[in-house]
């Protein structure tokens, strides 16, 4: 018999973003947080380079205000940007007392790195595992709280609204879980918030885990709500390249502290594309080595750090010493091979900085919400402060109506009785695969319009292929996945082919110029279109 709950509070995502919501909310609300893989599954646990944040007193708030600007490529909506960086110095000391052990100097003083776009030191780390102190922290605090309950292998399915209950009003009321062990389950709760991370699962290349197939922004969608921005996928630029590496990356803090690219003779090529060489923002040195790569023929470049004495490689960058050298590659002597992959979901569901959606009780944040703080290129280590700035804003905002708010109204279980178990999974396999691969060859670094209307014929033809999979045959974690990284294609290839000009992450062959204003993409789902222009 399937379970049904009732919480206060339902936080889809124990990454850095949902965790952070659950913490910062008091400890007479009871909570849920669900993840469809274990708690600390998640892109957070990866983290390497750090997190941004104005603690040098050289630096200054306006420093990483105009360098987030400038990043973004005339996108950012600066009362986000604002919004972020001025909260950033509270939310690092929030994780400090909260016991995360970031590096320190010589000097007892917290150590800050540099990455691209950053004109000073300002990325705060845990040598080159930010992410796993993170989450080990997040989680083992959270597990110590008696009001929050931690939920694993539960995938969220679908979002319930008074819309969807035939009610009036535009609210959310819960969800439908799939317990991974057992049933759909029917999870009902006074406030729900979506941290279910981005969707740079939807490239064959990524250096994001398993996992991150946009479920929370499709879940949004199909529910009502607005997304923008979404042809702005990041393509992080150096990823290990080795036939038995999976979604390794290597950190962009290698660079910061001095590490170079280079061509197969060995010869350095950034200062060809950009004054600021190796440290210039991510848009730009990931289209630099893609050209580079096509020019030459060549399936990698390097990144070589072996100048550096090799005390200070170990120490800096423990994790990718070891892992390089699991594949025979030691670091301190010999250059990194390297490529770029899809890496950041810059778009996504909109919020404001209250991280409430366009439904009431619904609250998304972390990298499926769209805040406006990226504009159409995220800044490295902007990311994970974007998760604890507007976490801990959801959390305020949601303890200051937690009175005003009812209980969720009644809502039916989840209904099997119209489908049976599927005879035919390779169906699934086989369009994961398709997907991937036309979205990394049509839809990647360098676009056409041409190339945009042959993945939008396909990304149709799967969705109608999906659409019926689903309405005939029990869910499973596949199938749901798949479902959700179709949908979030979807908006990827619509918004690109509606922005006629190359800006930041977005660049097309077709139209290599900036429009004189800059201008979200906005996607409604009452007004989208799923035919092409
Ligand atoms: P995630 O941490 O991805 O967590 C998502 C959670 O949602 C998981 O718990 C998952 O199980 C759950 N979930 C998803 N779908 C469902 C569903 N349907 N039902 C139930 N649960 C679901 N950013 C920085 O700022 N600094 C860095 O140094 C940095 N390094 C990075 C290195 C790597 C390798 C990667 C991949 C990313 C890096 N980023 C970095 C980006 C940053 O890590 C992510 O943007 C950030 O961690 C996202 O956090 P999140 O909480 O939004 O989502
Ligand atoms: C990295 O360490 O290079 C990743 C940083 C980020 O994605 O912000």
């Amino acid at each position: 018999m399937p379970q049904s709950y009732e919480y206060d509070v339902l936080v889809i995502g124990s990454g850095a973003a949902g965790l952070t919501v659950a913490l910062n909310l008091p400890e007479h609300l009871s909570v849920a947080v669900i993840s469809k893989g274990r708690i600390s599954s998640g892109a957070t646990l990866w983290a390497q380079g750090g997190i941004a944040a104005v603690l040098d007193s050289d630096d200054s708030l306006e420093n990483h205000v105009r360098d987030t600007l400038a990043a973004g490529g005339g996108l950012c909506h600066e009362d986000a940007v604002r919004f972020t960086v001025e909260h950033g110095r509270e939310s690092i000391e929030w994780l400090i007392d909260s016991g995360v052990d970031f590096t320190r100097d010589e000097n007892a003083q917290l150590h800050l790195t540099r990455e691209g776009g950053h004109s000073h030191r300002r990325i705060i780390h845990a040598a080159d595992a930010t992410g796993h102190a993170v989450s080990s922290t997040l989680v083992e605090q959270a597990a110590a709280r008696p009001n929050i309950h931690l939920l694993e292998s539960r995938v969220a399915v679908d979002l319930i609204t008074h819309r969807k209950l035939s009610l009036p009003g535009n609210r959310c009321v819960g969800a439908y879980v799939l317990n991974l062990n057992d049933h759909v389950e029917l999870f009902r709760a006074r406030f729900v918030v979506i941290a279910t991370g981005g969707a740079s699962k939807a490239y064959r290349y990524t250096s994001n885990p398993d996992g991150a197939s946009g479920d929370g922004i499709a879940m949004a969608w199909r529910a009502g709500c607005r997304a923008a921005n979404m042809e702005f996928n990041q393509f992080h630029p150096t990823c290990l390249y080795h036939p038995h590496a999976k979604s390794f990356l290597i950190t962009e803090a290698l660079r910061g502290e001095g590490g170079t690219l280079l061509l197969p003779d060995g010869s350095r090529f950034m200062d060809r594309f950009d004054s600021r060489a190796e440290l210039a923002p991510r848009d730009i040195v990931a289209r630099a080595i893609d050209h580079e790569m096509k020019r030459l023929g060549a399936d990698h470049l390097y990144l070589d750090i072996s100048h550096k004495p090799a005390s200070f490689i170990q120490s800096h960058f423990p994790t990718i010493y070891e892992k390089c050298l699991e594949f025979g590659i030691d670091i301190c002597r010999e250059p990194i091979p390297v490529v770029p992959a899809a890496h950041y979901t810059c778009g996504g569901i909109i919020t404001d900085n209250r991280a409430r959606s366009d439904i009431n009780q619904l609250y998304v944040v972390g990298e499926a919400a769209f805040t406006g703080l990226h504009g159409a290129n995220r800044m490295a280590s902007n990311s994970l402060l974007e998760c604890l700035v507007y976490g801990r804003a959801a959390a305020r905002d949601i303890a200051s109506r937690a009175s005003e708010v009812p209980p969720p109204p009644p809502a039916p279980e989840w209904d099997e009785s119209q489908v049976r178990d599927s005879d035919e999974d390779v169906v699934i396999s086989h369009n994961w695969d398709e997907l991937r691969h036309f979205m990394w060859d049509y839809v990647g670094i360098v676009r056409t319009t041409k190339r945009l209307q042959r993945a939008k014929h396909r990304v149709d033809l799967l969705s109608r292929e999906i659409g019926e999979f689903y309405s005939n045959y029990r869910v499973s974690s596949d199938l749901l996945e798949l479902r959700n990284l179709v949908t979030v294609a979807d908006l990827i290839i619509c918004s690109a082919l509606q922005r006629r000009e190359s800006r930041g992450l977005h660049y097309t062959l077709d139209f290599p110029g900036l429009q004189h204003e800059a201008r979200d993409t906005l996607l409604t789902p009452t007004s989208f279109r799923t035919q092409a222009p």
